[in-house]
């Protein structure tokens, strides 16, 4: 006779087998009872949604459910009071009974569906679950089974962060943004506002925050920017507060804030004019904590932001601040022996803790990046923690409240669905009470490498995995997940939303020269189908062609290749620079071998490949040594005439590459005698910090038969004191030996 437990094993089983046919919500909700074998609620049946009229939140709410169901019903549902006897319908129902916040419960019989929670928020909630049950593809034949759902997040805190400095997002962009976050139950918009390369919210007493601050000046020479008035921040927070939605703004300070020393470089330690930057990285200027200017600023400011955003909670950012400015300055100085403070770190703290203050005063909490924890900070501070366990223990070590982050900035094939879906809320070795100041999670959408067409693909399907992170901890389960997200795409499809892929960048493409057909060949591979690459040549725009996979060029030119997919851009246009000349193809041998880690496989082509490095070192184009210098002998096949031997090089100090110190060209006709047509030293400078090339060149006097090139060039040695790598070894990098 089966046992209890063998009963239970067969019910479990049963459980199971139903868990593979689970309604595709998202996050999953924390109990689904399912009773399918029942006469089901059908919408079309449906007459009416009933409201208490004491209730003007949920009736809203109960009009926004009849405009979601008027597809599956045929026609708009009335919201009406009291439910009518013996009609089939919907109540929505507060219910003070239901514990938590955010808690909902929905039970549907034939006949109706009741959808109750203690507040209105649990309600939309329940409106979510329910419209992710329905059809993607609106049929009137639809039925909801017989079920319960009990249902409440696992963590109070789901945000969605998004930068807006780096690049600017426009409001019909951040409304897209909010809509996804809300359909996956996302409850805060952490509105990152204002950064080095662009200050975003119009201040009414620092109109300069707006006209100069806002704007940059790119390498093109092109103006970028924009800023959102105030009426525009106003609208942004209604439409999230209607889903909702708390908007929390962040307002970065003492660092990351160039733009706003361009509009007012008075607030900085030096007072010099300075540029918004326009790129990426960390700044030494920031807000100068010895002047009482930076604080009424800051206060003027931040009251002009407390009016504009309900939330009680401001982010004032607080990472990434160096310090040697401070250090220099004597404000800043005079600041530190006035209030005792031992070093500059503690000028931190004392600056956070004043603007803390202030915030208290002004009734709201502060958030800060978890550099805010060194030099001191009250327990009262939210601790948003990005680089790691470490700054948890230590948030929690002084008890206070922290939110774990999910980096969306890197691509999905860095930083994979799965791994999102497996963030870790709870920290090993924490204590209840310690686990308890974790108040949740969120994504970090850093913008330095994502315009605004790339937005979405980086932010789905990843947000799904990450709402199931914070809202079901403890029920989760990737394979049920990843069967849930295939009706997700037919979401994002119907709701116009773009999308990237799971686990692979979105877009990669690499140019290589083939020795045998001397051609060029551009692989491309898309992270998801349905993209389409345009590509042109010498930016004639008006000859578009198009690939998928790979391209093959025969006439030389500046190539541009654009990935596209649902007629938008994909991914950030690439461009390969082609061209022909008397050592095209022809080997080449090295005293010391390139590092394997830059250029193409095949080094021996690499110097003569025709292509020609670009403003990025890892390019595949460019070839790099690592301490040693470049002698490399190019072989042309036969004693040729030639008149010119050109070559470029590259520095970008801060990656620890630098220019050769000295070049030499040689030319030979048996490479055992050899004429030197060419030599010149470069004064290197290694504090000149921006990415340059730098062209040699020897015209020769007349044509001069020669079979054989030989280019020396010495490395720069050992990087010294002052530099970010010093006592190690330089990069030199070259690429293409040009022969005509
Ligand atoms: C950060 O990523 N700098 C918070
Ligand atoms: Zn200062």
């Amino acid at each position: 006779m089966p046992n209890k437990h063998f009963l239970l094993a067969l019910l479990c089983c049963a459980q199971a087998v139903l868990c593979a046919q689970q309604p595709a919500v998202i996050p999953q909700p924390a109990r689904i009872d399912l009773s399918p074998e029942l006469a089901p609620f059908v919408w079309r049946q449906a007459r009416f949604i009933a409201v208490d009229p004491q209730q003007p939140d949920i009736q809203a709410l109960a009009v926004e459910l009849s405009e979601i169901l008027q597809p599956y019903t045929g026609y708009p549902l009335p919201v009406v009071s009291p439910a009518p006897d013996n009609q089939p319908g919907i109540i929505l129902q507060q219910n003070p009974l239901i514990a938590g916040e955010e808690a909902y419960r929905i039970t549907s019989r034939v006949g109706l569906l009741l959808v109750e929670a203690a507040t209105p928020t649990g309600i939309f909630w329940a409106i979510q679950t329910l419209r992710q049950m329905l059809p993607v593809v609106p049929t009137i034949e639809e039925t909801l089974p017989v079920m319960s759902i009990e249902d409440a997040p696992a963590y109070p805190w789901r945000g969605g962060h998004l930068d807006v400095g780096r690049h600017f997002m426009p409001v019909t962009q951040v409304k897209r943004y909010i809509d996804m976050l809300s359909f996956y139950k996302f409850n805060v918009f952490h509105w990152h506002l204002t950064e080095d390369q662009g200050w975003r919210i119009a201040i009414e007493k620092y109109p300069k925050l707006a006209e100069v601050g806002a704007w940059r000046r790119e390498a093109d020479g092109s103006r970028y920017g924009g800023f959102y008035t105030q009426a525009e921040i106003r609208e942004v927070v209604e439409y999230a507060r209607k889903r909702h939605i708390m908007v929390v703004p962040e307002i970065e300070m003492p660092g990351h804030c160039m733009a706003a020393l361009a509009a007012y470089p008075h607030l900085s330690c030096t007072g010099q004019p300075l540029e918004v930057p326009s790129h990426w990285g960390v700044m030494q200027d920031v807000f100068c904590p010895g002047k009482e200017a930076t604080f009424s600023f800051i206060e003027d400011v931040l009251t002009e932001v407390i009016a504009l955003f309900p939330a009680p909670y401001l982010h004032i950012g607080g990472d990434e601040v160096p310090k040697n400015r401070w250090q220099a300055c004597h404000d800043c100085q005079r600041r530190m022996k006035m209030e005792g403070l031992p070093d500059a770190h503690a000028l931190q703290s004392y600056f956070i803790r004043r603007i803390e203050q202030f915030l208290h005063s002004k009734g709201r909490q502060l958030i800060g990046w978890d550099e805010i924890l060194e030099g001191g900070v009250s327990q009262s501070a939210l601790i948003e923690v990005w680089r790691g366990d470490e700054q948890a223990r230590a948030a929690a070590a002084n008890g206070n409240r922290y939110l774990k982050t999910s980096y969306f900035d890197g691509h999905p094939g860095a930083y994979t669905l799965e791994k999102v879906y497996h963030l870790e809320l709870s920290t090993p070795g924490f204590s209840s009470g310690q686990q308890q100041l974790c108040l949740g999670a969120e994504c970090c959408v850093w913008t330095e490498h994502i315009p605004e067409y790339k937005l979405e693909p980086m932010v789905l399907p990843r947000l799904a995995a990450l709402a199931e992170a914070i809202w079901s901890d403890g029920n989760r389960n990737y394979s049920v997940f990843k069967e849930k997200l295939a009706t997700h795409y037919k979401w994002y499809e119907r709701n116009g939303w773009q999308y990237g892929p799971e686990d692979r960048a979105l877009f990669q493409s690499a140019i290589r020269f083939d020795r045998a057909s001397r051609q060029w060949v551009i692989d491309a591979e898309a992270g998801l189908s349905g993209i389409s690459v345009d590509y042109w040549r010498n930016s004639n725009r008006k000859n578009v062609g198009h690939f998928t996979d790979s391209l093959l060029l025969q006439t030389p030119g500046k190539y541009t290749i654009q990935a596209h997919r649902n007629g938008r851009p994909f991914a950030e246009p690439m461009q390969y620079h082609t061209m022909t000349h008397l050592a095209l193809g022809k080997p080449t041998v090295f005293a010391q071998v390139p590092h394997s880690n830059y250029g193409p496989l095949d080094k021996s082509g690499g110097l003569s490949d025709g292509l020609i490095g670009s403003t990025a070192f890892n390019d595949g184009v460019w070839l790099g040594w690592w301490g040693d210098d470049v002698e490399a002998i190019v072989d042309l096949g036969k004693s040729t005439d030639i008149k010119e031997v050109s070559v470029n090089f590259f520095q970008q100090s801060i990656s620890w590459i630098l220019l050769p110190r000295e070049v030499e060209i040689q030319l030979s006709n048996d490479s055992k005698t050899w004429q030197t047509v060419h030599t010149q030293k470069i004064q290197v400078d290694t504090r000149d910090m921006s990415v340059r090339q730098y062209h040699v060149a020897v015209q020769l006097a007349q044509p001069t038969q020669t079979r054989y090139v030989r280019l020396k060039a010495l490395n720069y040695g050992i990087l010294p004191e002052g530099h970010n790598g010093a006592g190690g070894k330089a990069w030199v990098f070259a690429d293409e030996i040009v022969v005509i």
